[in-house]
């Protein structure tokens, strides 16, 4: 059973859980789904858990033993959910995934919420024939294996909402369709360095920060001006609480202990920049990273020349292109 989705970029971030183990959030989120790179990714019955990955050109990637671990324990939660929801032992035994993806690996994007919902779509391909579960219960599944895959599962801009405790109990909810509002993602990758700590570990983490409980006071505030921004389509409102939500962020990361800074003196040149750029010329571009140094500049049509030329002005860095996008789809 084959299955295609994408990244998504974080407008409110996620960042923290209530239960490591379930990767069930501390609160909302909120992002936009990407239209590219795509990853593809191929389940099957077998007897073993079996796992190829390949990269962009077609060459095999050696898994890490931790990689082909959390694969595993994905597949138990998966499994475990879906009894939950009244599915016990629709799932086989084991599977064999074969994966595809077309993230360029010096990209610096964040591709397991691509990987997450591709495998979770795959899944619930595999048992479609005996149960239709629906977009929010593949989210739940995808939120399993990476929280923010949770969000991929619908297209457009897409709201992760936290309701309790359970295992089910974080949940994708589509805010607006790809088409309502087509914003452009420009992407600028100014490291190539494979990151130090990865986000499970840094949602781990982030209640050490003395600004974690205010960050997670002041988040139904925000989601609640970043839908109503897109929901108006008002840029400058999006830009605004994006931007604060951003930055707040990574003060909970550098303030945590041990202290994680993901932004590099590439990352902050590039926003004094953008920042310059667009009071200078009044653009509409906002600027927000996501777990590493990153910077991907949204905007819409009116700014989109000015800031892809200012993307490929810069020297040493990577950068792509997307646009919003469809979500995970079975293909
Ligand atoms: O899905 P994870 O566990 O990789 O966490 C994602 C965390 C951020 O990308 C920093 C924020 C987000 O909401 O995507």
């Amino acid at each position: 059973m084959l299955a295609r989705s994408t990244p998504n970029i974080a407008l409110i971030k996620y960042w923290g859980n209530r239960n490591d183990a379930l990767r069930l959030p501390a609160a909302d989120s909120l992002s936009m789904t990407l239209s590219s790179p795509t990853v593809e990714v191929d389940a099957e019955p077998s007897d073993t858990l079996h796992i190829v990955s390949y990269e962009t050109d077609g060459t095999e990637k050696r898994l890490k033993e931790a990689d082909i671990r959390r694969f595993a324990r994905h597949f138990a939660l998966c499994r475990e959910y879906l009894a939950t929801v009244e599915h016990p032992d629709t799932l086989p035994s084991a599977v064999a995934l074969s994966i595809r993806s077309q993230v360029p690996p010096a990209i610096g994007l964040a591709s397991s919420a691509a990987v997450f919902s591709a495998v979770a779509m795959a899944y619930a391909g595999l048992i479609r024939d005996r149960v239709a579960l629906t977009a929010e219960q593949i989210s739940v599944m995808a939120r399993l294996g990476s929280g923010s895959a949770c969000r991929s599962i619908a297209g457009g801009f897409a709201a992760m909402r936290v309701t309790g405790e359970g295992i089910g109990d974080a949940f994708v909810e589509q805010i607006a369709s790809a088409d309502h509002w087509p914003l452009h993602d420009i992407i600028i990758a100014p490291s190539e360095r494979e990151k130090e700590h990865g986000s499970t570990e840094g949602h781990a983490l982030a209640p050490t920060s003395r600004l974690y409980t205010r960050r997670i006071a002041d988040i139904p505030r925000r989601q609640a001006e970043c839908i109503d921004a897109i929901l108006q389509r008002d840029f400058q409102k999006l830009q605004t609480v994006a931007e604060e939500d951003c930055l707040n962020m990574h003060d909970v990361m550098r303030t945590s202990t041990p202290s994680l800074d993901y932004l590099t003196a590439d990352t902050h040149r590039i926003v004094r920049e953008i920042d310059t750029l667009r009071r200078e010329q009044h653009l509409p571009v906002l600027y927000t990273m996501d777990a590493g140094p990153t910077v991907h500049l949204l905007c819409t049509d009116d700014a989109v020349d000015a800031i892809r030329s200012y993307a490929r002005s810069q020297k040493q860095c990577l950068v792509f292109e997307s646009r919003v996008g469809p979500g995970a789809k079975l293909i």
